[in-house]
């Protein structure tokens, strides 16, 4: 089963309490920690998180500058971590924009979690569907080969097939260019919790309404996942 989550909500989060925004971002990069094990406890395959799309560039340059440097720093001290639980990472999206320590961490962390076989934790950042649909497109092949050219344009492992359930929190109800090609039969859910609020409890809620679900995939009988 492959799960993506959309984190909405930390600045909303933030400002509720009077806070500036970056706080919003680090109640938010704990919460991941207590998602991503329980991710590994329920067996999910592959958890992609929407950490930075290439929209989010146009944020005032100190909030950038505290995303990255949370990811970074978040990269550096969850490994441990990852190589206990089995966690194998990779950073999807484009790479080139990005601050060489930051990549630098990225291509470390993937390397040392390699050999992982338990979940596969999925970080999208400067991540962009549309864009790398368009640079798949570019490339030359079979048509029937799309899945491996749209990992190969994004850094992703191959083999992570189409998401299952896609969960935004914050209370929008949009995709925001998050996985599209991917998300052709994903069911959807959508909740108002910000994503700094967002628990263990409300992620095994969700898998429980996604089981709950009849998947068709546009025929006339359900097929699990
Ligand atoms: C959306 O909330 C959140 C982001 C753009 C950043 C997500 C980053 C983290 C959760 C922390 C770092 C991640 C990891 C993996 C350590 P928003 O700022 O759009 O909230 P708002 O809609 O309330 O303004």
């Amino acid at each position: 089963m492959h799960v993506g989550i959309i984190m909405d909500g930390n600045g909303r989060w933030a400002a509720k309490r009077g806070l500036p925004r970056p706080a919003g971002h680090r109640a938010g990069a704990a919460v991941v920690r207590e998602i991503v094990e329980e991710a590994a406890r329920s067996g999910i395959r592959v958890l992609t998180l929407y950490a930075f799309s290439s929209d989010n560039w146009r944020r005032p340059r100190a909030e950038v500058s505290a995303i990255m440097r949370l990811l970074r720093r978040h990269l550096a001290s969850e490994l441990p971590r990852c190589l206990a639980n089995d966690v194998r990472l990779n950073v999807i999206g484009t790479r080139s924009r990005l601050d060489p320590p930051l990549v630098r961490a990225i291509e470390h962390a993937e390397r040392a979690t390699a050999g992982c076989r338990g979940l596969l934790l999925r970080l999208a950042v400067d991540y962009s569907a549309r864009r790398a649909i368009a640079a798949a497109a570019q490339v030359a092949g079979p048509q029937d080969a799309f899945d491996q050219r749209l990992a190969a344009v994004t850094h992703a492992l191959p083999g992570c097939g189409d998401l299952d359930l896609l969960i935004r929190t914050g209370g929008e109800r949009r995709l925001s260019d998050f996985l599209l090609w991917e998300s052709a039969y994903a069911e959807l859910l959508f909740t108002a919790t910000y994503w700094p609020d967002f628990s263990a409890r409300e992620f095994c809620a969700a898998l429980a309404d996604f089981r709950g679900r009849d998947r068709r995939f546009g025929g006339i009988e359900a097929r699990s996942a």
